[in-house]
């Protein structure tokens, strides 16, 4: 049983901190919404440990989007569909490719992010998938960190928003259906505070951490989506974990991600031998798409009986890349690897969740309320499989559009604050702690093992199994995040299994050996919500995703 709330708590008891929006996360998603918001709102900016930990500060690669004189929103649309392979909202799509060069633009204009240019116009790249060169970069590879910074430096001109860093976040407080704040745990006090606010906004990104290999800072352990189900909010596509090609692979290094840019500049994936590996394999070769380039991968891995392949940039000049992959020159130097003299060892690691929250075209979910963005959020428009360079653009362009609804939330929501009074949770909870530092382990190479780029009934059993011994960790009175995160891994990984045991087919990034082929019927959204003691699903045909529509008032009138 997954219980409403992982904390007892009687509001009343609990120092409330009122303000209109409550924003957790502060990666682009969660810094754009604030940053906006906050021209007109009192608004407070949570973040899990200090404002600059967060996956988008580590990106690399860059922002798609259709600004090159060769290209068209239609033609990074077509990129996209194909592939999401047949699972993508195209509505969605068309969203994001089309405001996505207004927003890159402000991004320039308004906010002073500075991006690479060559003679005065943006320095295009191109990465897997992508038909024309329209990946805009800054600082080389370290396009996340200028996002950031930028970004970060706007907070200051703000007298609406307060930062609060490490908080952790427990759960999303709701009445009748309606959003009246979040539980947040002041990491160094060790105290739980109750912030009291109409709207929400949850930006807080991915679940790399999920696995023992992954690109993803510590943070990413996929606290969102089972707090917004928690909350009433419906999830979806939870089976299409991307895994990115190449990451560094040494002995007793924590995994990195090499950028798919140096593959757009011409780093090639070879085996031991010097041999290509994607000739013959996809007509862009080694700029497929990601779901293609790691299936071939793991299939020459398997084959030979070794761990990982490598990334060829030798023949680059050495001038170019380091000038244009200074980052990545660096972190490999350091870690012994000449990327100018000798091919870098990689392998696949977790790297990006395709699915989420689902959220309508203004961030909306099934809460009134309640909004996500960024990789926390399922829009549809990654489909099984996203498009390298398509996140921070999504959390651009999405996040924008919460505005469009925000101020009416707030107000009607406002008005329904004073219902707060006397919320209370209280369940019995176990007292036997489960040790957190021995299950995370288990649970992650589980899941490599088991839900990993390939998966099968047997090996998928096998985590269901694991998943139903240890289920109790979520009856567990836990007093510190590090508990917190293990019962939102669980939870998590339940529902990623389930997803992966129901659909019956190969598609993007959900690779079953047992069933290769794509399958028609299955062009349908496995979508998740709370229920009775656990969890429902329903198949949601593509164009669906959010089934009738998020009318708040419909909701609410049946009792969610
Ligand atoms: C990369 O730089 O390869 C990562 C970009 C992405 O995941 O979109």
């Amino acid at each position: 049983m997954i219980p409403r709330y992982l904390v007892n708590f009687d509001l009343d008891d609990l120092p409330g901190i009122p303000c209109d929006l409550v924003v957790v996360g502060s990666g682009v998603a969660g810094l754009s919404t604030a940053l906006r918001a906050a021209r007109r709102f009192r608004v407070a900016l949570l973040t899990k440990t200090t404002l600059t930990v967060t996956a988008t500060r580590i990106a690399q690669g860059g922002i798609a989007s259709a600004l090159g004189a060769d290209d068209s929103p239609e033609l990074h649309f077509q990129d996209t569909i194909q592939a999401g392979k047949g699972l993508c909202e195209e509505e969605a799509v068309w969203t994001l490719v089309r405001e996505g060069p207004m927003r890159i633009t402000e991004l320039i204009e308004e906010v002073g992010a500075h991006f690479d240019t060559v003679d005065g116009h943006l320095d295009l790249t191109i990465e897997g998938g992508h038909s024309r060169r329209r990946v805009a970069h800054a600082r080389g590879d370290a396009t996340g960190s200028e996002l950031e910074a930028s970004l970060t430096r706007r907070l200051i001109y703000n007298k609406r928003l307060d930062v609060y860093e490490n908080y952790y976040v427990l759960d999303i407080l709701t009445v009748d259906g309606r959003c009246i704040g979040v539980l947040g745990m002041d990491v160094e006090e060790g105290t739980i505070n109750y912030f009291r606010a109409p709207a929400v906004v949850l930006a807080m990104g991915g679940m790399g951490q999920l696995y023992p290999v992954t690109t993803n800072p510590e943070i990413c352990t996929g606290d969102g989506v089972p707090m917004a189900l928690r909350a009433g909010a419906e999830v979806s596509d939870l089976e299409f974990l991307q895994f990115h090609p190449t990451s560094l692979h040494l002995p007793e290094t924590p995994r990195w991600l090499i950028s798919e840019a140096l593959r757009g500049e011409g780093a090639i994936i070879v085996d031991h031998a010097g041999k290509r590996i994607m000739e013959g394999v996809h007509p862009l070769k080694d700029l497929a798409p990601r779901d293609t380039v790691v299936n071939e991968m793991v299939r020459v891995m398997k084959k030979m009986g070794i761990d990982h392949l490598y990334l060829d940039a030798t023949h680059i000049p050495a001038d170019k890349l380091k000038e244009r992959f200074p980052t990545i020159y660096k972190h490999c130097l350091e870690a012994g690897v000449d990327i100018t003299q000798v091919p870098i060892p990689v392998s696949p690691a977790a790297h990006y969740m395709s699915g989420g929250v689902i959220t309508d075209l203004n961030g909306m979910t099934r809460v009134r309320g309640l909004y996500a963005c960024g990789e926390v959020a399922c829009t549809g428009v990654h489909g099984a499989n996203r498009l390298a360079s398509n996140s921070l653009l999504e959390g651009l362009v999405f996040s924008w559009r919460i505005m469009q609804d925000l101020p009416q939330a707030i107000e009607e929501g406002s008005r329904d604050l004073e219902k707060t009074c006397g919320l209370k949770h209280k369940i019995r909870r176990s007292r036997l702690p489960v040790e957190v530092n021995l299950l995370r382990p288990f649970l992650q190479q589980m899941m490599m093992d088991c839900v990993g780029f390939r998966r099968s009934r047997e090996s998928l059993g096998e985590a269901w199994e694991f998943l139903a011994k240890n289920i109790g960790v979520l009856q567990v009175e836990y007093v510190s995040p590090q508990g917190f995160e293990l019962q939102n891994m669980i939870t998590l990984a339940s529902l990623m299994v389930r997803a992966a045991l129901l659909r019956e087919e190969s598609r993007g990034c959900h690779y079953r050996v047992d069933f290769p082929g794509q399958a028609e019927f299955w062009r349908k959204h496995i979508v998740f919500r709370k229920g009775g003691r656990g969890t429902t699903h329903e198949l949601r045909p593509v164009g669906e995703l959010t089934g009738s529509g998020y009318d708040w008032a419909a909701v609410t009138e049946k009792g969610q």
